[in-house]
């Protein structure tokens, strides 16, 4: 009789404790987040923030017109746009690039475009040409409208 009253006690302790830990994970709910790093080295921070750069830096526009950024926008153009605009930009499985554009005909709705992508078949090159290429590229487009 003694015997099974002491387990009995043991019983209740390891229900108590059972009860303990559940009213405790309510309180207190576990969250994923005590599994992540809480600060993020500044030098990962650095590249990750570069690698999303994708505003222009100062201004779309600021090539248009000039012949020397216009010759290495072409160069630009002809290695990754022209598979799918052609080379004259008339457009062939890409739209016509020197008509009136779906998604805007302002140098920074074309830069948004070219960086971002467009959602039937146009891909973003944000992260493949930086700021300036893009920038010269909008310039080429330019002189053709
Ligand atoms: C794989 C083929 C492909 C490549 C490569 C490509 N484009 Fe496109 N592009 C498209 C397609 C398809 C669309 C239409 C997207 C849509 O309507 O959603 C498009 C849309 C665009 C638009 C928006 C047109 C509008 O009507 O608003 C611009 C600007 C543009 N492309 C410029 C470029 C430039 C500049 C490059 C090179 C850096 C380039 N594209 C490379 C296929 C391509």
């Amino acid at each position: 009789m003694s015997k099974s009253r002491k387990s009995n006690g043991w019983l209740v302790i390891s229900f108590a404790i059972l009860f303990l830990t559940i009213a405790y994970m309510i309180v207190n709910p576990p969250t994923n987040q005590e599994l992540l790093p809480r600060k993020i080295d500044p030098k990962v921070m650095k590249t990750i923030e570069q690698s999303t750069e994708t505003e222009p830096a100062s201004g779309a526009e600021r090539y248009i017109g000039n012949p020397d950024a216009i010759a290495a926008g072409k160069a630009e153009y002809d290695a990754h746009c022209a598979a799918c605009h052609l080379s004259d930009a008339r457009g062939a499985i890409g739209p016509n690039l020197r008509k009136r554009l779906k998604f805007g005909s302002t140098p920074e709705k074309i830069y948004e475009s070219i960086a971002l992508g467009r959602p039937a078949g146009m891909p973003a090159f944000g992260k493949k040409l930086n700021d300036e290429k893009i920038s010269k590229i909008i310039a080429f487009i330019e002189s053709l409208r």
